[in-house]
């Protein structure tokens, strides 16, 4: 039997082997596209849930959308300095703070450049964990920051969309040259 890649999922997480998952780079389709809501807390979104930690980790990245690894679900994982691993499922944000900031962002699936970005510094998120229970976060510093750029990766949004026309330009060809190499 051929083996499934994550690309190919239709019905359901149980047909995803143990292997580990890809992530997929900028010009990808599918990171361009809104998610679409998870509707079944199974067995089979914890274990994809704990495949893309691992993808995360071995990425060497703080967080990680479902999108990234070709799976078009309303799903990431975040993992910032000594705070416990979060999960979130269908997650909303429900607040923004007045306050904007800018940061420096990278993303795996635009490896190897950086750049400032400007959001809120404070947010409330809402949304489900693994196992199907709700929870309400608010958030600031680092941890806001990623919940953020997670956010706009399940609507299709890269971090260079959020730069100046000619910061993204920039980064995009630094990205491109980087890549040919
Ligand atoms: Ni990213």
């Amino acid at each position: 039997m051929p083996a499934l890649r994550a690309g190919d999922l239709i019905c359901g997480f149980f047909e995803l082997e143990w292997s580990m998952l890809d992530i997929v780079t900028i010009g990808a389709e599918v990171l361009t596209r809104a998610a679409e809501p998870v509707k079944d807390f199974d067995q089979g979104l914890k274990d994809f849930i704990e495949r893309m930690f691992d993808a995360m980790r071995v990425g060497r990245g703080i967080g990680l959308a479902a999108p990234q690894v070709a799976v078009g679900k309303r799903i990431f994982v975040v993992q910032v300095e000594d705070d416990v691993p979060r999960v979130f499922v269908n997650p909303e944000l429900v607040r923004t703070g007045e306050r904007i900031v800018s940061l420096e962002e990278g993303c795996l699936s635009i490896p190897g450049v950086y750049a400032d970005v400007k959001r809120s510094a404070e947010i409330t998120v809402q949304a489900w964990n693994e196992r199907g229970r709700p929870f309400t976060l608010d958030a600031d510093g680092l941890l806001a920051r990623v919940v953020l750029h997670e956010l706009d990766h399940l609507n299709g949004v890269l971090f260079v969309d959020r730069l100046p026309e000619a910061a993204k330009a920039k980064v995009l060809a630094q990205y491109e040259k980087r890549r040919r190499y």
